[in-house]
């Protein structure tokens, strides 16, 4: 694995994470371990992380890091199933709980990985080698409307219409089953100048499609407030518009202590307040992280406190 890579945002995100030495933290997106290290290290001999990655090499990877730390347990589940992981371990909740969204430099830069348009590989894309549809699987089988709504909606491309119309005219001579061919039919309709920008949208669209980033995502929030403790924290670093997005919706409506409708005389809504926001915006890193690293670029956290 590259060692060169650095976690993003990691001091503050775990300045605001870590508010019990003695606590039990959960940290869903283990990587290369960078953020469950550091939580590991602000903690007291009291104190455990439990980190979960999707990935198996990340898992494998941290297992052997993380070898002699029996304070820090590790799993190979979706984050999602935060509430699960709580029960086996015969936890009622968390002290805090962090995920930094995403990708990390391994998966990027890893041609075995299939994450990046700039090493050829199987155009894969996904984080769970379990789950049974691949990216190429999905341009191969889709009907043309649907590839081009999900390159817009999830890619946030403009010439998603055209380049799902090449992908279309492509695949009826031969299946496209690698990144360069898929990179080769996106060069085709897209301007030299605006190719780099629109091969990670059009990567990233069928990323998040393919692993359900976003639904995942929703399950997760959902299911991480029963198990966390109040005064508790949840941190999220995202890399994307529409992550951050619904990290904030989620945020604003488990702040709203009412959501009976304006005219309604008397509140029947039922509806209690859940999370205190932190972050009235969201926290990102200075121009020096940047410069370091370049996967910083992008990032952004938030933090609600559980009430
Ligand atoms: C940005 S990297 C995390 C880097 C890590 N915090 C570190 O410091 O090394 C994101 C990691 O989250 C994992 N991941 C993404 N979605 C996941 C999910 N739904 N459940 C579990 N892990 C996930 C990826 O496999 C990747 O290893």
């Amino acid at each position: 694995m590259d060692l060169a890579h650095s976690p993003v945002l990691l001091k503050d995100s775990i300045d605001y994470l870590v508010t019990n030495k003695d606590g039990i933290y959960f940290e869903g997106t283990l990587g290369f371990g960078g953020h469950t290290e550091e939580i590991y290290n602000r903690l007291s001999k009291k104190g455990t992380v439990v980190s979960t990655d999707v990935d198996l090499n990340a898992f494998n990877y941290c297992k052997k890091k993380f070898k002699d730390k029996d304070r820090i347990k590790l799993y190979n589940f979706n984050f999602s199933f935060v509430d699960v992981i709580a029960k086996i371990e015969s936890l009622e909740f968390f002290d805090g709980i962090l995920v930094d969204l995403g990708v990390s430099s391994f998966q990027l830069d890893n041609a075995a990985a299939g994450f990046s348009y700039s090493v050829d590989s199987a155009l894969d894309l996904r984080l769970d080698k379990s789950l049974k549809r691949t990216a190429a699987d999905f341009i191969n089988d889709e009907p043309e409307d649907r590839i081009a709504d999900v390159i817009y909606q999830f890619g946030e491309e403009k010439n998603s219409r055209k380049i799902a119309y090449q992908i279309s005219l492509a695949r009826s001579k031969r299946r496209v089953e690698s990144t360069d061919e898929l990179k080769k039919i996106i060069s085709s309709v897209t301007n030299p100048k605006y190719l780099t920008k629109t091969l990670s949208r059009v990567f990233q669209a069928l990323r998040i499609y393919v692993n359900d980033e976003l639904g995942v995502l929703k399950s997760f929030l959902n299911n991480s407030l029963p198990v966390l403790r109040k005064g508790g924290r949840l941190v999220v670093i995202s890399y994307h518009s529409l992550e951050d997005r619904i990290v904030k919706e989620f945020f604003k409506y488990e702040n709203l202590s009412c959501v009976c409708p304006p005219d309604s005389p008397i509140c029947n809504c039922g509806k209690v307040k859940s999370l205190d926001i932190l972050t009235k915006k969201p926290i990102i890193p200075t121009e020096s992280e940047i410069l370091i690293n370049k996967r910083a670029r992008s990032a952004k956290f938030r933090v609600a406190e559980r009430l």
